[in-house]
């Protein structure tokens, strides 16, 4: 597939598959996408509902690790241990990640998104002494971890161009892999996606989504 480099409503750079009119965030906006979807609605959210020492968090669609910096990021500010697994089955090539504009516009980010990307697959690197990171080479259906982590980010590309993701069959492996009172996260607003959620058990709550988009939706186990 033809891939490009696309500048969003907000000044920050996405990837932009073509031939298949999607991109790897928002057009209104990747940074303040991945903010109000991940960081507020996700991890700040869990945060004000639970008061633990370490909170695991699994990534579906590492990408670009857009939201693995921010979550780093997140994590040296309020001195929040995270442990974060991002899941990808094609990692992104280095030759992109140097295209990205994401260090020119989020503060100090330049040697943790380095770090990010520098680290090795499948073990896990301690980026920072509250950021540990295990970026995973796997494809989504071969996720079969069971009560491992305490939020998702569910940011697979989306449901027009890749139906069989937003399933009942992968959220119950989303589902299993939670641990109770565990949340999952994502910029998705579509009903079926909602009815398939709660098809396998979850709770779920239509919230107010990024710039552009009317709704997004949060699923409590
Ligand atoms: C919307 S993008 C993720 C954006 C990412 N969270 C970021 O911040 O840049 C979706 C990602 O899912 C990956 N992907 C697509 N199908 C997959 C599959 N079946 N298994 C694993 N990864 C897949 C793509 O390569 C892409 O990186």
């Amino acid at each position: 597939l033809k891939r490009e480099i696309l500048i969003t409503g907000d000044g920050s750079a996405t990837i932009r598959l073509p031939e298949w009119d999607e991109q790897y965030h928002s057009k209104h906006g990747a940074i303040a996408e991945a903010k109000h979807v991940f960081i507020k609605s996700g991890l700040e959210h869990f945060l004000t509902k639970n008061d633990l020492d370490a909170i695991r968090i699994l990534e579906i669609g590492f990408g670009t690790g857009l939201n693995a910096l921010l979550s780093l990021q997140f994590a040296i500010r309020n001195r929040q241990r995270l442990h974060y697994t991002g899941v990808e089955a094609y990692p992104v090539e280095f030759s992109e990640i140097r295209q990205l504009n994401y260090t020119k516009l989020i503060k100090s980010a330049e040697k943790d998104f380095e770090q990010i990307h520098i680290c090795s697959w499948e073990i896990p690197s301690e980026i920072n002494k509250n950021f540990t990171l295990v970026k995973r080479k796997q494809f989504f259906s071969q996720i079969n971890d069971k009560q491992s982590f305490e939020l998702i980010y569910f940011d697979a590309f989306g449901a027009r161009v890749q139906p069989e993701l937003w399933e009942e069959d992968l959220f119950r492996k989303m589902y299993n892999a939670l641990i109770p009172g565990g949340m999952l996260v994502t910029y998705s607003a579509k009903g079926s996606v909602r009815r398939a959620m709660q098809a396998v058990g979850f709770e779920v709550e239509r919230l107010p989504g990024p710039p552009g988009k009317r709704e997004m939706l949060r699923a409590v186990k």
